[in-house]
């Protein structure tokens, strides 16, 4: 190497120790360097973060997002890894996986209101509300998903989505203010958010989701219950167990991407370790060692297929991230 090459280096190690040593003095040794995210997705899919920490409050994730600002180091918070693809050569800068999660109920005149921490899991919320009583919720049993991950990526199921059941987000905006939005200034579209619109570069900079609050209405439990067990039966039965990241594509207008991609052949199709499930075909699994390139070119292969057979452009609704050469 010449020494204009080595003194780069140099620069650049004294930089990445100088970043490591500001994130541990307020995370200590939960900031990891160079970490892979496979086991922190879904799928276990995913390279490595150059810096990857763990948060468990609303503070420290603002505390956690003002520092990469401040150091000018690009950062992506990561939910329950369920909606992504993460590259094998990995994310660049900072990922925050946020594990916030503190809840609280609270009356008002028209029901209860749920307040939720950004990292909460929303599975186990619409359970919980299940058991309390409360409707509003219950079409979210199963949905593995983080509160923010479901807000940004207006997660729905069974006729019910985000967007119809959000009271108000609070949410980071990109002068590092927290301010409360109603759901009218989402931009919420089907499996879409304004938020979710930003990380594909067509809208303004990174908000953060730092936490959203639910309107519930008692009902009576047996019923909310019996509704509960018929979703979670549902999903049982047309759904595949094991490592993937949910719904592939989003649904066309008027139809099914899993109904289309299953009239067109695709179930079963592999490549890799990657494979288009045989119980549900919108759903890709990780057979045992996929990489993130299988799925993609598996990706690339349904969408062909089906725009050949069907003449439909079905829509990715799991985001691609990191870097992809
Ligand atoms: N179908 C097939 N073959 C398949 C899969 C489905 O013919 O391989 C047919 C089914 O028989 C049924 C229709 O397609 O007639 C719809 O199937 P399903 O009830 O499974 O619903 P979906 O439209 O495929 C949507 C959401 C799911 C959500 C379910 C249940 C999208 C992209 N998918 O799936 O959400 O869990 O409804 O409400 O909107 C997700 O968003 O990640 C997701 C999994």
């Amino acid at each position: 190497m010449n020494d204009q090459g080595s003194e780069l280096d140099r620069k650049q190690r004294t930089l990445q120790e100088a970043i490591v040593a500001r994130f541990r003095e307020s995370f200590g040794d939960s900031l990891q360097v160079d970490q892979s995210l496979s086991r922190y997705t879904t799928a276990g899919i995913g390279g490595p973060a150059d810096y990857l920490v763990t948060v468990s409050t609303a503070e420290e994730l603002c505390e956690a997002i003002t520092l990469a600002v401040r150091q000018h180091i690009p950062y992506w918070i990561l939910g329950f890894g369920s909606n992504v693809l993460v590259s094998e050569a990995g994310m660049r800068g900072l990922v925050i996986r946020n594990r916030a999660q503190q809840v609280h109920y609270r009356h008002d005149g028209r029901g209860v209101i749920l307040r939720a921490e950004s990292g909460a899991n929303l599975a186990s919320l619409a359970r919980q509300s299940v058991s309390r009583g409360l409707a509003g919720l219950v079409w979210a049993i199963g949905i593995p998903s983080t509160v923010g991950g479901a807000v940004v990526g207006n997660a729905g199921a069974h006729g019910s989505d985000i967007a119809r059941s959000l009271r108000m987000a609070t949410i980071l905006d990109s002068d590092l203010k927290a301010r409360d939005y109603r759901p009218e200034e989402m931009g919420f579209a089907y499996r879409n958010s304004a938020l979710k619109r930003a990380h594909r570069g067509q809208g303004e900079s990174d908000r953060v989701i730092l936490a959203a609050e639910f309107h519930l209405q008692p009902a009576p439990v047996d019923e909310l219950e019996a509704r509960a067990a018929e979703i979670a039966a549902h999903r049982a039965r047309s759904q595949p167990p094991g490592a993937s990241m949910g719904c592939m594509f989003k649904n066309p207008e008027g139809d099914h991407a899993g109904r289309l991609m299953d009239q067109a052949g695709l179930k079963g199709l592999r490549i890799g370790g990657a494979e288009i499930s045989s119980v549900h075909a919108n759903f890709f699994t990780n057979h045992g060692g996929a990489s993130a390139e299988d799925v993609r070119q598996l990706m690339s292969r349904a969408w062909h297929v089906v725009k050949e057979r069907f003449g439909v452009e079905l829509e990715p609704e799991v985001e691609l991230i990191g870097d992809w050469g």
